[in-house]
């Protein structure tokens, strides 16, 4: 080898670093943010959950997606619908929501694994008038996944807060 040839591998060498550099600071980014992702009470929840429990966990929660447009889960926020925080073991119509329909509140519903369930495959077929348009899963074991998700996570929101 020259001594010009060394001289470039060595330029090539110093050249490459700073992109191995790039690729470790990207990489530890994605890193946090996915722990931030799944942190906070979920990963808590998480924890003192089974193996194959988990399994239903992380699947209820890919299923409660396109809840999140309407309602806050974790905090005390309304959006289109009401909060969902502390609605495990909650009648139905009682978070602090102006704008809940007179059937869910004159339902006389307490929110449990069974009611979630009728709601969320044909919430108007279980409380005629309620004015949630939108219905989850179908039914099955999909709808026992998200009922099983959002009953862990908003039972402890109750328990966070007092
Ligand atoms: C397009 C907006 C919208 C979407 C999407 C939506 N909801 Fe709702 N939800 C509402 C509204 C509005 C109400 C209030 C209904 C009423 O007053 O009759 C409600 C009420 C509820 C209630 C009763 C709450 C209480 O305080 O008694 C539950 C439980 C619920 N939704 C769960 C869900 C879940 C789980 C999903 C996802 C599968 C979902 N919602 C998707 C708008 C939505």
């Amino acid at each position: 080898m020259n001594p010009t040839n060394q001289v470039i591998s060595a330029k090539a060498r110093i050249g490459s670093m700073p992109s191995a550099a790039a690729v470790f600071v990207g990489f530890a980014v994605l890193m946090i943010l996915g722990t931030a992702a799944c942190g906070g009470p979920e990963r808590e929840i998480r924890k003192t959950l089974s193996e194959s429990e988990r399994e239903v966990f992380d699947r209820g929660q890919r299923l409660s997606t396109p809840c999140w447009s309407c309602h806050d889960l974790y905090g005390q926020q309304n959006k289109v619908g009401p909060y969902l925080a502390g609605l495990y073991g909650r009648a139905a119509g009682s978070a602090q929501y102006p704008g809940y329909s007179k059937a869910i509140q004159e339902s006389g519903v307490i929110w449990d694994e069974g009611t979630l369930r009728s709601f969320l495959v044909d919430p108007a077929g279980f409380i005629p008038g309620t004015t949630m348009a939108a219905s989850g899963p179908r039914g099955g074991s999909d709808v026992r996944a998200l009922v099983f998700y959002l009953k862990h996570v908003t039972s402890n929101t109750v328990a966070r807060q007092n």
